[in-house]
């Protein structure tokens, strides 16, 4: 297509200080439970990942990989905390190089955001005790010693070695969307009154210390970004605090850059989900039957399940839920706050959030907002994007309604696209959420 800038911004490659991508589009990461209950990964999860690959993205960020098993949201999602899973990484990572695709995994640990809190006999570690304001899901939480803050800066670095040692090509460090990074970094959460809270400076501390060890072990020449939330927008439920600003995140973003990071990836929100991410639609009808399987999550976790319930409540939570979206667009929700935090640092910086359209991709990267994308539901309805993309298309053939259904069925159900519209028929949807728990007979990873 003649889309009037040659070469085509989209398929430029993007040169990090350790990195090189062969175009702007990366797949954002997304979970689901395809592994093993230790933490090891299966062939059902490079089955996934090099679907992305095969359709084009010039790199692909894994899902969240907790750095120690208390660090889970849930069970079924590979780890990173043994040295023996080094060489089903390496195959994973092989897979994905084969397809032409870079992988850079993000590193993560839950906090007090576990979807499935009793996951074995996990306690919630966290910044804050249960006296931190969460009124959402009712978290409960037991605050973190220095100790144990230590011991955790100390397995982020190690994992980030192991993933050095299995060839992957960089880590993410996963500081936005409500996850331990999150819970030091907002003023609308952190409540500690020693040198991991109060100032600014203070809640980032853990966050910076990450960095330096991850420094140490893997090396300064490892790929090493940061997902941050431009802001928290904490107050999903309104009388709490609204945590972050934009400017808060700005700073952080400054400290990361001098401290070593990379790149800078720009989401949004205090919490996962968020109403602001994934942007778009949310299906109680679905939560209405998923929900179940979150009731444990905080205190408030059987109030939620009854708004989804019953229709007559669903209007109280469509209102809290839907009030913070006005007059914002699903596509490129976050970009103009990645356009100003791009403008305060130095280092690349990728922006999440709606894209689907070539053109609007196009005009983010050539107005100097980003240099790049990341994409998660727009790659799960269509793996083939990039592809469909580069044959001229704008928009693919049956494009991402955002209506969350793939997010709502996560905690239950398989990964992947439950839009019934998009597909001929039933059994098509379903064929397709299956086709990645196909193997060849006799096949290993080692
Ligand atoms: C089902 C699902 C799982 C996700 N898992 C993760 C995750 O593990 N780590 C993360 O940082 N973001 C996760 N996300 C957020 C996406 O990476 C992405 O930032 C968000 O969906 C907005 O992008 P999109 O509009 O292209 O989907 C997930 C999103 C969905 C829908
Ligand atoms: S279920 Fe499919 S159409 Fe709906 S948001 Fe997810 S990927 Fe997009």
């Amino acid at each position: 297509m003649n889309h009037g800038l040659s070469p085509d911004p989209i398929f430029t490659p993007l040169v990090f200080r350790n990195l090189t991508v062969k175009n702007r589009v990366f797949r954002s990461n997304i979970s689901g439970r395809f592994d093993n209950e230790d933490g090891s990964l299966t062939q059902t999860r490079i089955n996934w990942e090099t679907k992305f690959a095969k359709g084009g993205v010039g790199a692909i960020i894994s899902s969240y990989v907790p750095v120690a098993m208390h660090g889970r949201i849930i069970a079924g999602y590979a780890t990173m905390h043994r040295d023996d899973f080094i060489p089903l990484w390496e195959a994973l990572g092989r897979a994905v190089h084969a397809n032409g695709a870079k992988y850079i995994m993000q590193l993560s640990h839950s906090g007090r955001q576990m979807d499935l809190p009793g996951v074995h006999n996990q306690q919630r570690r966290a910044p804050s005790s249960t006296s931190s304001k969460e009124t959402l899901h009712g978290f409960l939480t037991q605050a973190m010693s220095t100790g144990e803050i230590s011991r955790l800066v100390q397995d982020f670095g190690r994992a980030a070695w192991r993933a050095r040692q299995a060839g992957l090509d960089g880590v993410e460090l996963h500081a936005a969307n409500g996850y331990l990074f999150t819970q030091f970094l907002s003023s609308g959460i952190n409540d500690r009154s020693d040198h991991y809270g109060g100032s600014l400076r203070n809640r980032a501390r853990f966050l910076l210390e990450v960095i330096s060890a991850i420094r140490s072990e893997a090396g300064s020449d490892f790929h090493l970004q940061v997902k941050l939330s431009a802001a928290d927008h904490n107050n999903v439920i309104p009388w709490e605090g609204k945590g972050n600003t934009l400017a808060d995140t700005i700073a952080v973003a400054r400290w990361c850059e001098a401290a070593g990071a990379d790149a800078i990836h720009v989401s949004t929100g205090s919490l996962f989900p968020h109403p602001l991410n994934p942007p778009g639609d949310l299906s109680l009808e679905t939560l209405a039957v998923t929900y179940d399987a979150m009731i444990s999550s905080g205190v408030f976790g059987f109030r939620n399940f009854l708004l989804f319930r019953f229709p007559m409540l669903r209007p109280i939570f469509r209102w809290l839920w839907f009030r913070m979206k006005k007059g914002l667009p699903i596509e490129g929700v976050t970009l103009e706050e990645a356009r100003q935090i791009k403008a305060a640092v130095s280092i690349p910086v990728l922006c999440t959030g709606g894209f689907q359209s070539a053109s609007f991709v196009r005009e983010a990267i050539t107005s100097g907002a980003v240099d790049g994308v990341s994409i998660a539901r727009s790659l799960v309805a269509s793996n083939d994007l990039v592809e469909q993309w580069r044959a001229g298309r704008d928009l693919p053939e049956r494009p991402c309604t955002y209506c969350n259904k793939c997010l709502v069925n996560a905690p239950k159900n398989p990964m992947g696209c439950y839009e019934e519209s998009r597909f001929p028929s039933r059994e098509a949807m379903l064929e397709e959420l299956m086709s990645i728990y196909r193997t060849k007979p006799g096949l290993r990873i080692p």
